[in-house]
C-alpha cells in the first residue's frame, strides 16, 4: 500500500494506482502527524512533500511495514534522515529534474526585483498609476552586472547559463571549485569575504544544511555592496530574516526576490510591508512538466526501494 499525503498530478497518480494499492490522504495546509499515523495501517511506502515534517518521533512511531519514504522535492531537511536510517527506512528524493524550473524562478525573481515589477503591479492594481514619466519607477539594468551564485550546483549552473545570455558576469562561492568545463569562465571565490563585496546580485541556490543555516547574517549582508539585490530560491533557513529586513529597510540591500522562507508558510511579517521585496510562495519547481517528472522519479525510487526488500 502506497500512502500519498497530498494531491499529486493526475498522470502520476494514475501510474501510482496502476502499480500500487494507493491510499490518498489529501492533506491541505499544515501537516498533521496524527492524521498521517492514523492512515499507515498496511502501508509499505509514503509519498510526501516538504510541508510534511517527519521528525524522529514520527518516524519512530511508523509501523514496521513502512520501507520507504519518498519526497516530492530535492530537499530532505523535513525528514529526520538519521531516524529513518536507524529504522531501515529508505529515503527517496527527486534531484536533477527540477534544475531548469528552479533556475527559471531565480531568474524571474532577479528581473522582477531589478525592475520593481511587484511594486509596479501593486501600484497599477491599486488604481494609483498616473501615467509614464521619465523618472517613473526606475529600476536597474542587469547587463554588465555581477551575479554571485552561492551554491553552484546543478540549479546554480543553469542560472549561470541564463545570466550569461543577459551579458551578466558570473562569480560563485562553493565549498569546492568546479572543473573549468562546468565553470565556463565564472570566477570562483573560496570565501564569502572576497565573494560578497564583488556582487551586484546575490542568488542563493544552496540546500539547507547545518553549514548553510543562517549563512546570510547581518555581518555578511554588511559585506555586500550598498544597493546589492538578494535572491533566494534555496531555503529560507540560509537567511537571517531580521537582518535582511533591516537591510531592505535601510536600502543597503536595494531589493530582494524570495521564494523560500523560514517557518513557511508563516513567514516573517516584516517582509510583507516592504515594497522592495518580491515574495513568491515556494514555486521553484511548480510547473506541470517538472512536477510530473518529479512524481515519476519518486515512483521509480519507491519501486526500486520496495524491490530491494
Ligand atoms: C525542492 O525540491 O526541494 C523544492 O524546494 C520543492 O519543494
Amino acid at each position: 500500500m502506497l500512502l500519498i499525503t497530498r494531491d499529486i498530478i493526475p498522470g502520476v497518480l494514475a501510474r501510482a494506482q496502476a502499480e500500487h494499492q494507493v491510499r490518498e490522504l489529501k492533506l491541505q495546509g499544515p501537516f498533521d502527524p496524527a492524521k498521517l499515523l492514523a492512515a499507515t495501517n498496511g502501508v509499505t511506502a509514503i509519498l510526501c512533500n516538504t510541508a510534511d515534517k517527519f521528525t524522529a518521533n514520527l518516524i519512530n512511531a511508523l509501523p514496521a511495514s513502512i520501507k520507504v519514504i519518498a519526497t516530492y522535492s530535492v530537499g530532505t531537511e523535513h525528514l529526520d534522515l538519521e531516524a529513518a536510517a536507524k529504522r531501515g527506512i529508505k529515503i527517496v528524493n527527486t534531484p536533477g529534474v527540477l534544475n531548469q524550473a528552479t533556475a527559471e524562478l531565480s531568474l524571474t525573481l532577479m528581473l522582477m526585483a531589478a525592475r520593481r515589477a511587484g511594486e509596479g503591479e501593486r501600484l497599477l492594481r491599486a488604481g494609483k498609476w498616473r501615467g509614464i514619466a521619465p523618472t517613473f519607477m526606475l529600476g536597474h539594468d542587469v547587463a554588465g552586472r555581477v551575479l554571485g551564485i552561492y551554491g553552484m550546483g546543478r540549479i546554480g549552473q543553469v542560472l549561470a547559463g541564463f545570466a550569461r545570455g543577459l551579458n551578466m558576469r558570473i562569480h560563485y562561492h562553493n565549498r569546492t571549485r568546479l572543473s573549468p568545463d562546468l565553470e565556463q569562465g565564472a570566477i570562483y571565490h573560496a570565501t564569502p569575504e572576497t565573494f560578497l563585496p564583488a556582487l551586484d546580485f546575490l542568488s542563493i541556490n544552496a540546500p539547507s544544511t547545518p553549514s548553510t543555516t543562517g549563512w546570510l547574517n547581518e555581518a555578511r549582508i554588511n559585506q555586500l555592496k550598498p544597493g546589492a539585490i538578494v535572491i533566494n530560491t534555496g531555503r529560507g533557513s540560509i537567511v537571517d530574516d531580521d537582518a535582511l529586513i533591516a537591510a531592505l529597510k535601510s536600502g543597503h540591500v536595494r531589493a530582494a526576490g524570495l521564494d523560500v522562507y523560514n517557518n513557511e508558510p508563516d513567514i516573517n511579517p516584516g517582509y510583507l510591508e516592504l515594497e522592495n521585496a518580491v515574495l513568491i510562495p515556494h514555486l521553484g519547481s511548480a510547473t506541470v512538466e517538472t512536477r510530473t517528472a518529479m512524481g515519476h522519479l519518486a515512483l521509480d525510487g519507491i519501486n526500486k526501494a520496495l524491490a530491494g526488500f
